[in-house]
């Protein structure tokens, strides 16, 4: 008999194709990832993203409304600070009326059931542009992570849902869950950035916020490769994962996207935690880039990829086209 199997059979029109598809996209898949500035009215456009801005806090509001009326149940936040706010301490990322602060609070209290995730890292308040305090030449992983424990705190007094440490310090999930806990907020969860590998895809996201790693006449790391995963590395990023989980990690993360699947079903088969994958600013940029050249059709890849990303095993995703894709599927 030839051929045995007729694979066809099931591809023949997009009824059946719908009856069999294995993977359901919907904008409840979605994070938002948004950039916050200060003042009011203010809306700057970031070059290398295009349709993607930087927001006062107002403007951020009403945008955030209507992602929430499109289905999108959560925002990544995270903020461009004034220079002048910048140490080498982060001193500023715990203030309890600093912009992030003001932010997650004018979002709460504007769209209350929206999941509020702000980036718990110190790159966007360190002179040095790097996720914690500089000493001896390198990022001190222990007392940052006392940093990272106390702006995590002030995250969580005001109004916060989850700390998403975005940092990749040694044991920084656990204290974090401590310090949550012994402040009262048992009910605020962890997303853990657990698989963040060093990667170039960060390049737009870094000039969103003016916060790359910068010259300095003290010795620091030109890169992030001390604490950010090796690209070549599998086996760590199943042991990064496994540490979150057993700290208390409640999703555990693995960015950036569609370079990274392999990892992302590795992760999903090895740990029972959701798993978030985010589809970086160098991934978006990528699409834009190639769309405006009409090489590319910008909403069918955008599309594709984002089945892609959930079919490899993300729960959630992040990512810069969440919006865009919410419109196209609720059509
Ligand atoms: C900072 C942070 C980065 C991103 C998210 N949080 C940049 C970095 O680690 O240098 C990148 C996200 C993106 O590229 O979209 N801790």
């Amino acid at each position: 008999m030839f051929p045995i199997h007729r694979d066809r059979r099931l591809r023949t029109n997009e009824s059946i194709r719908s009856l069999v598809r294995e993977t359901i996209l919907t904008p409840n898949d979605f994070m938002f990832p948004m950039f916050i500035a200060e003042g009011t009215n203010v809306e700057v456009a970031i070059p290398s993203m295009p349709g993607i801005f930087r927001r006062s806090i107002d403007l951020t509001v009403k945008e955030v409304k209507e992602l929430w009326s499109l289905g999108i149940k959560a925002v990544n936040i995270y903020v461009k600070v004034d220079d002048k706010l910048k140490d080498n301490t982060g001193k500023e990322a715990w203030n309890p009326d600093g912009l992030m602060q003001r932010a997650i609070k004018a979002i709460k209290d504007a769209v209350p059931e929206i999941i509020v995730m702000p980036d718990v890292a110190l790159d966007p308040y360190s002179i040095y542009g790097h996720d914690g305090i500089i000493k001896n030449g390198d990022v001190a992983n222990d007392e940052t992570v006392d940093a990272l424990v106390r702006m995590a705190v002030s995250h969580a007094e005001a109004g916060a849902d989850f700390a998403a440490p975005s940092d990749m310090m040694d044991g920084r999930v656990l204290r974090l869950r401590e310090g949550l806990d012994s402040a009262g907020f048992q009910h605020v969860g962890i997303m853990s950035y657990s698989a963040k590998y060093a990667s170039s895809f960060y390049g737009p996201f870094r000039d969103a916020l003016d916060s790359a790693p910068k010259e300095s006449e003290v010795k620091v790391p030109k890169d992030k490769k001390t604490y950010q995963m090796d690209y070549a590395n599998r086996i760590e990023a199943i042991r990064e994962a496994l540490h979150d989980v057993e700290e208390g990690a409640d999703i555990v993360m693995v960015k950036p996207g569609i370079a990274y699947l392999d990892i992302v079903r590795e992760v999903k088969n090895t740990v029972n935690v959701p798993v978030s994958v985010y589809h970086v600013s160098g991934e978006y940029a990528m699409i834009k880039a190639a769309a405006e050249r009409g090489w590319l059709d910008n909403d069918k890849i955008m599309i594709e990829q984002l089945h892609c990303i959930k079919r490899a095993g993300a729960d959630i995703i992040s990512t810069y086209f969440a919006k865009e894709a919410a419109i196209l599927l609720n059509k």
